[in-house]
């Protein structure tokens, strides 16, 4: 039975109670904490930056799964190390030499993730494929929590599934982006392996309880 990882999005959070959202997520089931970086010129919004991923960072107990929507992503990749970030995901439309920066995360000590746009075909990861810790497939245009999950996430997933399988690699496939419990299980039995859900979570009456539900999506 596999194992299906849960990562909150915290850009969902209540940010005047952010510590006390970050202990739901270390007392509940979930596995990791996704944090959205977002620069106003890669997408369309502007986040949060370095001193609330450290305040994030000195109270988490789960790994944090940093995802970086800004451009000229290798001018940060040692800050968002020394923050405490244990996966990386930069995007690949960001990227000139996607390779090389892959290699600059795993230098700093993290895993190292490429995030794809929607519009984006899963075939061009194929020849970096054994370099890819994780691929964070959008299931929305990013930029923003609370949209809705584009249906055409499905056959890439599967797509994607066959390319990693066929090369033996050991790449998980993150879904971001609407995911809600009408979706999770297709995506689950499509082939992903962590499901980042914001709103979904962090809209509903009991988070918790929420956060197990996704948890309990498993497939053979
Ligand atoms: C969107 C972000 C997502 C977002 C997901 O650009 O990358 O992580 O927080 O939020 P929901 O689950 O509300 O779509
Ligand atoms: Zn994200």
């Amino acid at each position: 039975m596999k194992n299906t990882i849960i990562a909150p999005s915290i850009l969902a959070a209540d940010f005047a109670n952010l510590q006390r959202d970050i202990e739901m997520i270390n007392t509940s089931e979930a596995d990791w904490f996704h944090l959205d970086v977002m620069d106003g010129v890669f997408v369309p919004n502007i986040s949060f930056g370095m001193p609330v991923i450290k305040s994030i960072a000195s109270h988490a107990k789960k790994p944090l799964d940093v995802h970086l929507m800004i451009v000229d992503p290798d001018r940060y990749i040692k800050t968002f190390a020394e923050l405490g970030a244990n996966i990386l995901s930069v995007h690949y439309e960001a990227c000139t030499h996607l390779h090389r920066t892959l290699q600059g995360i795993k230098a700093e000590g993290m895993q190292a993730g490429v995030a794809i746009n929607p519009h984006t075909n899963v075939s061009l990861l194929e020849d970096t494929i054994e370099d890819i810790d994780l691929i964070c497939m959008m299931s929305v245009n990013p930029g923003f929590g609370g949209q809705s999950f584009i249906e055409n996430t499905f056959k890439k997933v599967e797509k994607l599934r066959k390319i990693i399988d066929a090369n033996g690699a050991a790449t998980k496939i993150e879904i971001d982006g609407g995911v809600t419990n009408k979706n999770a299980r297709q995506l689950v039995e499509a082939g992903a392996d962590v499901l980042v859900a914001g709103s979904y979570v962090f809209g509903s009456n009991d988070p918790i309880k929420t956060i197990r539900d996704l948890k309990e999506v498993k497939v053979n």
